[in-house]
C-alpha cells in the first residue's frame, strides 16, 4: 500500500489509479475497526482501485469535543488497511489539509441542524467540508460510507446532488458487536461497565422495530418506547430518541411509509450514536 500525505501526489497517483479502472474512496479518521474495513471489502467487491483517507478533522469536533484525545492508531491502521488490499492510504496533516485562513466551507443548510446537528453546532458544516475537498482531490467514482453515520449520510447525499459532484454515494450497513453495540472507534473510551450499559442504544431501537413489525405506525409510539428502555439506564444520558425521513432527517408522524429510528446518548463523556432503517423495504 503507498502512503501519500501530499495533496498534488494524491491528485497524481488517483488519476493514475482511475485510468486503470472505477476508483472507490473510503474517508476515515483512523482508529480503524470491522465497521470500517466493511467498506473497504465492499469498495474492494465493486471496484478495480480502493483508495482510503485518515484525517482526524479539526473541522467537525467542537471546542468541547474529543479531538485531541480520539484515539490515534496510525500503524495498527495502516497494517490492516495493506491487509484489506487498499491501493493507496491518503493521511495529510492537519497543516495540509485545513490550513489556517481558509475561509471557504460547505454548509448543508437545513438538514446539517437536525438530529446530530442539532447537538453539535457546526459538525456537519467540517464534515462536508472535508468530504468536499477529498473529493475533489481523488475524484473518485464511488465513495463508501457507513449507515452508522445516517445524518452524516444524508447530509453527504444533499451535498453531492446540490453542488452536482460526479461521484456516487454508497452505503454500508451498520457492522456490530454480538452483543449488538455499533462498532465505534468511540467505543474504547468506554468503562467496562459503561460498556455493558451501552447495549441499551442497540435494545431500545430493536424494541422500536419490533412495535413497527407488530403494525405499530404512529411515531410518538415507537419514539415512548426507545425513551422508556433508554431510561432503564438511568446513567445513560439520552440526546435525542428520533423518527426521521432517512433523506431530510424531519420527523415523521408515522412509519407508514418507512423511516430512519435513531439514538444518541451519552455514557459519562462519550457520546454513542445508534440507528436502524425500519419499513417500506428496510425491514
Ligand atoms: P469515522 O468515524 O472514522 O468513520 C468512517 C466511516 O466508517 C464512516 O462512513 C462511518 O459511517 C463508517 N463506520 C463507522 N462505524 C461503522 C460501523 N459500525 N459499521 C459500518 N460503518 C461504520 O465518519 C467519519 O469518520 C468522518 O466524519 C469522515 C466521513 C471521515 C469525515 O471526516
Amino acid at each position: 500500500m503507498r502512503i501519500i500525505t501530499a495533496i498534488a501526489e494524491m491528485q497524481a497517483a488517483a488519476r493514475e489509479l482511475r485510468r486503470g479502472g472505477t476508483l472507490a474512496l473510503v474517508p476515515t479518521m483512523g482508529a480503524l475497526h470491522a465497521g470500517h474495513l466493511s467498506l473497504i471489502d465492499a469498495a474492494k467487491r465493486d471496484c478495480a482501485h480502493v483508495a482510503a483517507t485518515i484525517f482526524v478533522n479539526p473541522l467537525q469536533f467542537g471546542p468541547n469535543e474529543d479531538f485531541n484525545r480520539y484515539p490515534r492508531t496510525f500503524e495498527a491502521d495502516c497494517a490492516a488497511l495493506t491487509a484489506a488490499g487498499v491501493d493507496i492510504l491518503f493521511a495529510p496533516s492537519a497543516e495540509t489539509l485545513t490550513p489556517a485562513g481558509a475561509t471557504t466551507f460547505i454548509e448543508v443548510g437545513g438538514i446539517s441542524d437536525r438530529l446530530d446537528g442539532a447537538h453539535r453546532p457546526g459538525h456537519f458544516r467540517g464534515v462536508a467540508t472535508v468530504v468536499a475537498k477529498l473529493f475533489h482531490i481523488v475524484e473518485p467514482h464511488r465513495a463508501y460510507f457507513g449507515q452508522k453515520d445516517a445524518a452524516q449520510l444524508a447530509i453527504l447525499r444533499a451535498m453531492v446532488r446540490d453542488l452536482n459532484f460526479s461521484v456516487e454515494i454508497v452505503a454500508c450497513p451498520i457492522v456490530r458487536e454480538p452483543d449488538g453495540l455499533a462498532l465505534s472507534s468511540r467505543n474504547r473510551y468506554l468503562t467496562a461497565e459503561q460498556r455493558r450499559r451501552a447495549t441499551i442504544l442497540h435494545r431500545s431501537l430493536a424494541a422500536a422495530a419490533d412495535l413497527h413489525t407488530q403494525g405499530e405506525r404512529n411515531s410518538q409510539a415507537l419514539i415512548a418506547t426507545m425513551l422508556q428502555m433508554l431510561a432503564s439506564e438511568p446513567t445513560v444520558i439520552v440526546e435525542y430518541a428520533a423518527v426521521v425521513d432517512p433523506g431530510t432527517l424531519l420527523p415523521l408522524a408515522d412509519t407508514t411509509n418507512g423511516a430512519l429510528i435513531a439514538v444518541a446518548a451519552r455514557l459519562g463523556e462519550t457520546r454513542l450514536i445508534d440507528n436502524q432503517l425500519i419499513g417500506a423495504d428496510h425491514a
